[in-house]
């Protein structure tokens, strides 16, 4: 199920110069939201920085740029659809949602509930990042962790939610998330003068995320105020990629469950997306592109974000290295105006970088005991 818009009406309602004067958050596209203006449920969602970055790669320099949703109220991109979701849910009176999560999603729908007052059913992999845990925990949703993945969660939801009254908030299986994500579109249109770069690289697992900007992208198109739509291409680890398989065979939709899914980015091991028709479709319309990269990529490519000074998480980092392979392979172009798509920050995954602590000069209070050993201060991780 997808909202549809009576464009032409809002288009006599609504003008670019109109939003221009309103605060900055997605919320100033209330117009293109599916609920009253006056029941939304905010913790404070800013406009996210777009931040130039460059970055050296078989001794050329390449400048990208980065769009850093880790700035949201729970550090990750996941915000924005549950915003929308809770918000809307609440305006239904809906007063029990229950969410199967790689973890940021649960965190968010933890977040906005908590504001809306809402009881939170969280089922998430036993091995879910424990920073995560504890903010699900802390954030007062009941947590339940199953041996398996996200799909093992998600028969859970699916086969109690009758049971126990709960709204099923799952991944693609209603449509209040993705009117989040679609601001992802209009945030960027605004923010670029209504000149969408020629091209994004989205992380991605259950592909809500790429559905919701593709779906702003439409929109937007249809009002008239963006000419041209970017090429989205998905990237997913090469631990779990049946996106990408599917793309590279020419499938319109994912047939069977990945085996053995595994990657240090929690959110993008989804082996068996729901709705998947929709994203294969979303990438295809747009031109883009499907890639999978190697694990020691992804953590080489998060520690050179850090060294940017970006404080991208797993997921995200998953973009930099697909940059790499898409230079290398030569399917990007220099000249193209790249974005990538930082969907969650880093500080829930510095516990997954290993410190020798015996490494890093501890000092006392006599300042003379202080000699710069070159050797003890190289980089310790
Ligand atoms: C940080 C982060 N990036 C990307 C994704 C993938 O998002 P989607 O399921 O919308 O493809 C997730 C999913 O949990 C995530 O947490």
């Amino acid at each position: 199920l997808l909202y549809n818009y009576d464009l032409p009406l809002i288009k006599q309602q609504v003008s670019k110069e109109a939003l221009a004067k309103r605060q900055d958050s997605f919320w100033k596209f209330r117009e293109l939201l599916p609920l009253k203006a006056s029941n939304q449920i905010s913790l404070g969602e800013p406009y996210t920085p777009i931040l130039e970055a460059s970055f050296e790669y078989n001794g050329e320099v390449y400048d990208v740029s980065v769009k850093d949703d880790g700035r949201l109220p729970t550090g990750t991109f996941k915000s924005r659809g549950m915003a929308v979701a809770v918000s809307k849910l609440k305006e239904l009176g809906v007063k029990r949602v229950a969410v199967p999560s790689a973890g940021n999603a649960a965190a968010a729908l933890a977040a906005y509930g908590a504001k809306a007052r809402m009881d939170v059913y969280a089922f998430m992999p036993r091995d879910v990042p424990e920073v995560i845990l504890k903010e699900c925990i802390r954030l007062g949703a009941q947590v339940y962790l199953v041996d398996g993945l996200i799909s093992v969660a998600g028969k859970f939801v699916k086969q109690l939610a009758g049971d126990y009254g709960w709204f099923d908030v799952s991944t693609n299986k209603q449509p209040y998330r993705f009117e989040g994500y679609k601001a992802i579109a209009f945030e960027l249109a605004e923010q670029y003068e209504w000149k969408l770069p020629d091209h994004i690289l989205f992380p991605t697992g259950g592909g809500e995320g790429v559905i919701g900007i593709w779906k702003g992208i439409r929109e937007l198109m249809q009002l008239g105020w963006i000419q041209k739509a970017p090429r989205i291409t998905i990237v997913q680890s090469s631990g779990c990629a049946p996106f990408v398989e599917a793309f590279v065979r020419g499938r319109s939709e994912i047939k069977t469950s990945w085996k053995k899914a595994e990657t240090i980015a929690a959110g993008l091991r989804v082996p068996f997306p729901f709705a998947s028709y929709l994203v294969l479709k979303a990438v295809r319309e747009t031109g883009g592109t499907a890639v999978a990269v190697e694990e020691k990529e992804i953590v080489s490519s998060m520690k050179a974000f850090l060294r940017e000074g970006i404080y991208a998480g797993p997921e995200a980092a998953s973009t930099l290295a697909a940059f790499r392979e898409l230079v290398k392979n030569k399917v990007l172009d220099k000249k193209e105006k790249t974005l990538l798509y930082i969907t969650g920050t880093a500080l829930k995954h510095f516990d997954s970088f290993r410190v020798d602590k015996s490494q890093v000069h501890v000092l006392n209070e006599d300042t003379r005991a202080l000699r710069l050993d070159r050797e003890k201060s190289e980089r310790t991780c």
